[in-house]
C-alpha cells in the first residue's frame, strides 16, 4: 500500500495532466502563469462580449476566452501605431465587442471598421473546392445576426457596421491607414482576397490576428496564410490557441 506522500508524489507524476489550470476550446495548460486571463478590465470585456452574443450562438458559444485576449493584446498594442481597426468576419461580434470593451473604443479617435454578409459565407462567390465546407459552416453556425450586431455595437459610434461581400464590399469603407487586423472568414480564397488588398495599407509593425490559421479541417487556410506571408518575406507565429500572428 501507498503512504500518503508517495500516493500524492505518484498522483503528482502520473495524474497531472487530468488536473489543467486552463483547458478550453482544445487547449490545455498546466504550470504557466495565467493571471492575464483574470485581469479585471479583460474579465468585464469579455463578460460583456458573452452576454451581447449568447443569441449569435444558439447552440454553444465557444469558451474563446484566450483567443479573445491575444486579439486584446493585438489592439492594445495597435494604439501605439497609426490607424483604424478592421475586422473581417464579424458575425455577433464576439472578439471585437470584447476589444472595444476593453479599449474602451468609444472614447478613441479611431474607426472600427467590421464587415461581414451577416448572414454567412456567400457560398456563390466560392471556388468549387471550398463550397461544401462554407454550406456546412453556414448550416451548422449562421444565420442573419444584422440586428445583433447593430445592438452589439451602438454603444461604440465609431465602430462601423458594413454589410457586404468581401473582398469588393472593402470599397464601401473610408479605409486608410490600418493599426489592428482580425481575420475570421472561415474561407481561404476570401482571406487571401482581403490580405491582397489591405496588406499596403497596415501600418509597419501592424498585428494581423488569423482566427482559424492552425486548426484542423481549416488545411486550405493554413497553406494559403503561409504562402502570402512568405510572399511578403514574412513568417507566421502559431499561437497556442490556434491563432496566427502575422506583423507587418
Ligand atoms: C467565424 S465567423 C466570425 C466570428 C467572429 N470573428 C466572432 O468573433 O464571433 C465567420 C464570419 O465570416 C463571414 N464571412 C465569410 N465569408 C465572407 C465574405 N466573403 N464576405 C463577408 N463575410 C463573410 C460569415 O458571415 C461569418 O459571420
Amino acid at each position: 500500500m501507498l503512504g500518503l506522500k508517495q500516493l500524492r508524489r505518484w498522483r503528482k507524476k502520473n495524474l497531472s495532466w487530468f488536473h489543467p489550470e486552463y483547458e478550453a476550446n482544445g487547449l490545455a495548460v498546466k504550470n504557466r502563469k495565467l493571471d492575464f486571463l483574470d485581469e479585471p478590465r479583460f474579465v468585464a470585456a469579455w463578460e460583456a462580449a458573452v452576454a451581447g452574443n449568447r443569441e449569435g450562438w444558439p447552440r454553444k458559444m465557444p469558451d474563446i476566452r484566450w483567443r479573445a485576449h491575444m486579439a486584446c493584446w493585438a489592439g492594445r498594442h495597435a494604439l501605439t501605431l497609426e490607424g483604424d481597426f478592421v475586422e473581417c468576419g464579424v458575425h455577433t461580434g464576439l472578439l471585437s465587442m470584447t476589444v472595444c470593451h476593453y479599449l474602451d473604443f468609444a472614447t478613441l479617435a479611431r474607426r472600427f471598421w467590421l464587415f461581414d454578409t451577416f448572414a454567412g459565407i456567400p457560398v456563390d462567390t466560392l471556388p468549387a473546392a471550398e463550397r461544401d465546407k462554407a454550406e456546412a459552416f453556414n448550416e451548422s453556425h449562421y444565420f442573419d445576426v444584422w440586428e445583433i450586431a447593430e445592438r452589439n455595437f451602438a454603444p461604440y459610434p465609431n465602430a462601423q457596421l458594413v454589410r457586404g461581400v468581401l473582398p469588393g464590399s472593402l470599397a464601401e469603407a473610408e479605409l486608410a491607414r490600418i493599426a489592428y487586423l482580425s481575420v475570421d472568414l472561415n474561407s481561404a480564397s476570401a482571406e487571401k482576397a482581403v490580405m491582397e488588398a489591405l496588406w499596403e495599407r497596415l501600418a509597419p509593425g501592424a498585428p494581423v490576428l488569423i482566427d482559424d490559421y492552425a486548426f484542423k479541417g481549416h488545411d486550405d487556410q493554413y497553406e494559403t496564410w503561409n504562402a502570402f506571408a512568405s510572399s511578403r518575406g514574412r513568417m507566421i507565429a502559431t499561437l497556442p490557441t490556434g491563432q496566427g500572428l502575422l506583423l507587418r
